[in-house]
């Protein structure tokens, strides 16, 4: 086993198709920010030249469209015995890990790169979670944690530990040829990872009844951005058809009124609370402040959407939240972003722009009225 440690080192996460977005944004806080390693699946080490609350703090006033998820990598254990990597990484842990984690719920999340495992990545958290306990006095959880312990795991020998400091006062040259392969751990708040779920990967389990794959999209919005029916609340659904989006909201309770030029699914069609309406969305009218949501997921122009957005924008109740998914039509994603921002404000306050996990070639907006 060596193992070295890191001070400003992190795994960045994004689309594979948005990597290369992902790092402008990075570089757009960092400028002198370098890509270490790509991995498969998006995923990719950088370093800072930024301190790590510094960087934090930038991050922080200039939130990520693309990015989806970051963990630092304080520590890569090196391990040459594969049936025992989860055991060696646990060996590790007490130096790795600076952070006081006494009386905290801490959650262990671990991926790894495709390749052949001799351990299953449960393994890992079977063990990291007595210690723990035991050797920690934290609280080992699954959903909301305060602190998080990421893994990223890797059966390449390629991954150099460049700028690490040995953890274990060999400075002797690494043997490279020795090892089997390689976990990075890191260990932070929620927060700081940009999102709480491993990977920012939002799981839901599919329905049989699934009227559409858009339906992850509207529940892993709805989720991060905290939205939930109170009884008698009324959501506006626009592009609605085949239904995905009205049928999720009409379960959550809300009142839908769905509107799509295109037919609504006959199922979806018949369920509690939902009245479609087949228009063309810019011409749909109602009465001012009858709505306690907004979500659209029209696939035309979306500067034309977002104008569509903002004559309905009496609709919805002020401080009502808006759902739009915007989409890509042409190959220059900033500028359709940036432009439909700027028509949206005008009558709403956008919160967060994101590309989720669920979104391929869009991006999802969060916005109330103003
Ligand atoms: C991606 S699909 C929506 C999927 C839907 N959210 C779901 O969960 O099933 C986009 C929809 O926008 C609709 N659409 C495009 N232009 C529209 C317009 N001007 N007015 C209303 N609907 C429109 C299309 O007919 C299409 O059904």
């Amino acid at each position: 086993m060596d193992f070295y440690l890191f001070e400003n080192l992190y795994l960045g996460t994004a689309s594979k198709k948005y990597v290369k977005h992902a790092v402008n944004e990075l570089k757009n806080i960092d400028k002198n920010l370098k890509v270490v390693d790509y991995f498969p699946d998006g995923i990719f080490s950088f370093e800072t030249s930024a301190t790590r609350q510094d960087f934090l703090d930038r991050l922080k006033s200039a939130p990520p469209v693309f990015l989806r998820h970051i963990n630092p990598i304080d520590g890569m254990v090196y391990f040459d015995d594969a049936l025992n990597s989860a055991k060696t990484v646990v060996e590790c842990l007490p130096i790795i890990v600076s952070h006081p984690l006494g009386g905290r719920n801490v959650a262990v999340q671990a991926r790894r790169a495709p390749g052949d495992y001799e351990e299953s990545l449960y393994t890992y958290k079977s063990l990291i979670d007595p210690f723990l306990t035991k050797e920690l006095g934290a609280k080992p959880v699954v959903k909301k944690p305060d602190m998080i312990i990421s893994l990223y795991i890797a059966d390449s020998t390629k991954i150099k530990p460049e700028s690490g400091i040995p953890g274990n006062g060999n400075t002797a040259k690494m043997q490279e040829q020795a090892w089997n392969g390689v976990a990075l751990v890191g260990v932070s708040t929620p927060s700081h990872n940009i999102c709480e779920w491993s990977g920012g990967a939002v799981r839901f389990a599919k329905g049989d009844d699934q009227a559409s794959r858009a339906e992850f999209k509207l529940l892993e919005a709805m989720t991060l951005f905290g939205i939930e029916c109170r009884e008698g609340q009324k959501a506006l659904d626009l592009g609605s058809s085949p239904g995905g989006w009205t049928k999720v909201l009409a379960e959550k309770g809300f009142y839908v009124t769905s509107v799509d030029k295109a037919p609504l699914n006959p199922d979806v069609m018949k369920m509690k609370g939902v009245n479609f309406v087949k228009k063309d969305a810019q011409f749909f009218r109602c009465d001012k402040d009858v709505y306690d949501l907004l979500t659209c997921d029209i696939n035309r122009d979306p500067i034309q959407t977002a104008r569509t957005l903002v004559n309905m924008a009496p609709c919805l109740k002020k401080g009502s939240p808006l759902i739009l998914t915007i989409k890509f039509p042409g190959d220059d994603p900033i500028k359709t972003i940036e432009k439909t921002r700027s028509t949206i404000e005008s009558s709403y306050e956008v919160k967060i722009i994101r590309q989720l996990f669920h979104n391929r070639d869009e991006v999802t907006l969060y916005a109330v009225r103003k």
